[in-house]
């Protein structure tokens, strides 16, 4: 499907392409739908294979935002942001500043935050540039990807009780020890959650194997492991026909965004017996964050709302099981239905009458 095909089949108000030629920045910026609020939504960098991947990530990311917020109770639309290119060569302080003028340029309609490839220390050069990119102040102590992590881990606690277990003693292999999947590794030992990881990144594996005792297979194996969760938190798209049959895990609770390949995946996954969880449903922890900044709670407030995310899980699933669908299709329905009955408190008095 072309790019701006895409843009329509998925409702999208707006996509942005940049290119900065001094800095050599190029980004997209996908504004999906802002009926609850201006939207939010991070910021990856990645070296895509093409221009067209690039903006395919961010508006099916920001789609997922969308519903992400309007799941959470969150006033606040989809949005998400792709630079493109490697982290480690192109992201210099050129670049990053050029990024911020242009969130300035979009005055506030986007708000952006961390992501793969783009980290709390990139997070902090950039807000010191505008005011529209998360800036959590000195001292603080919400950390936006240990609130992830937290999110993460109260979810897998409500899946846990769903197949009659606990956190201590459970199997979990968890894909991904970056900024979320490190933090949330190390709650799950210090809940007694038995580990088993993998990431591509050597000296990630490594860390957790010294630190947190876990044991290691190879960044591919992580689907073949025998244990009762699997938790992704790298990639997205990682839930397809290739990989579905391989897993030998009960439940599916992770922070990566959109980890099914297709919403037809997620119907699989039912299939099988396995229980997913919505991954959108899951990570709002860093979303959540957001309330702290604009002032609607304190840091306590914030941390009770990231809790909340397991017993909403909870109610996910049990609807799930009563009307015999997939969680998946659940999330969607609740988002769906803030969403329209927003879009017809909008309306304006006296238009009824108009398509
Ligand atoms: P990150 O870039 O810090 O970590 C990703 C990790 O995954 C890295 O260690 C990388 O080496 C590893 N990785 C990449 N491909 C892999 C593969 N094929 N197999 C195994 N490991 C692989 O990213 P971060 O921020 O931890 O995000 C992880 C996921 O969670 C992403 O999908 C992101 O969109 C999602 N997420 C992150 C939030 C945050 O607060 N950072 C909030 C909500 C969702």
């Amino acid at each position: 499907m072309s790019t701006l095909d895409l843009v329509r089949a998925l409702g999208h108000e707006e996509l942005l392409a940049v290119h900065d030629r001094a800095s050599g920045l190029r980004a997209f910026v996908a504004i999906h739908d802002t009926t609850l609020g201006p939207a939010v939504g991070g910021t990856r960098m990645r070296d895509y294979p093409s221009l067209d991947q690039a903006a395919a990530d961010a508006l099916r990311l920001s789609r997922a935002m969308t519903y992400k917020a309007a799941v959470a109770g969150v006033a606040r639309g989809g949005g998400k942001a792709v630079i493109v290119g490697e982290p480690a060569r192109d992201k210099t302080r050129e670049l990053l500043a050029a990024y911020a003028r242009l969130l300035d340029r979009l005055g506030g309609r986007f708000h952006s935050g961390p992501d793969m490839g783009f980290d709390l220390r990139d997070v902090a050069v950039v807000a010191r540039l505008t005011r529209h990119m998360t800036h959590v102040p000195a001292g603080a102590r919400l950390d936006v990807a240990d609130l992830t992590a937290m999110g993460v881990l109260e979810s897998i606690r409500t899946a846990a009780r769903a197949l009659g277990s606990d956190i201590a003693g459970l199997g979990v292999a968890l894909q991904g020890l970056g900024q979320v999947g490190f933090r949330l590794a190390r709650r799950l030992r210090d809940e007694g959650a038995r580990l088993t990881v993998a990431d591509v990144d050597a000296g990630r594996v490594e860390r957790a194997a010294g630190e947190l005792g876990a044991a290691v297979v190879a960044a591919e194996a992580i689907y073949d492991v025998e244990a009762a969760v699997f938790s992704p938190n790298a990639e997205g798209g990682i839930l397809h026909g290739a990989t579905i049959p391989r897993l030998r895990c009960r439940a599916v609770v992770g922070a990566a965004n959109e980890q099914l390949a297709a919403p037809e995946d997620g119907d699989r996954l039912h299939e099988k017996g396995i229980l997913y969880a919505p991954d959108y449903v899951v990570n709002a922890g860093g979303l959540l964050s957001l309330l702290y900044e604009i002032g609607e709670a304190d840091e306590e407030g914030v941390v009770a709302r990231v809790r909340g995310i397991g017993p909403r899980l909870g109610e996910i699933f049990d609807r799930a099981r009563s009307e015999g669908i997939a969680p998946h299709r659940v999330a969607d329905r609740v988002a769906e239905a803030r969403l329209a009955a927003a879009r017809a408190a909008h309306r304006p008095r006296g238009e009824e009458g108009y398509r």
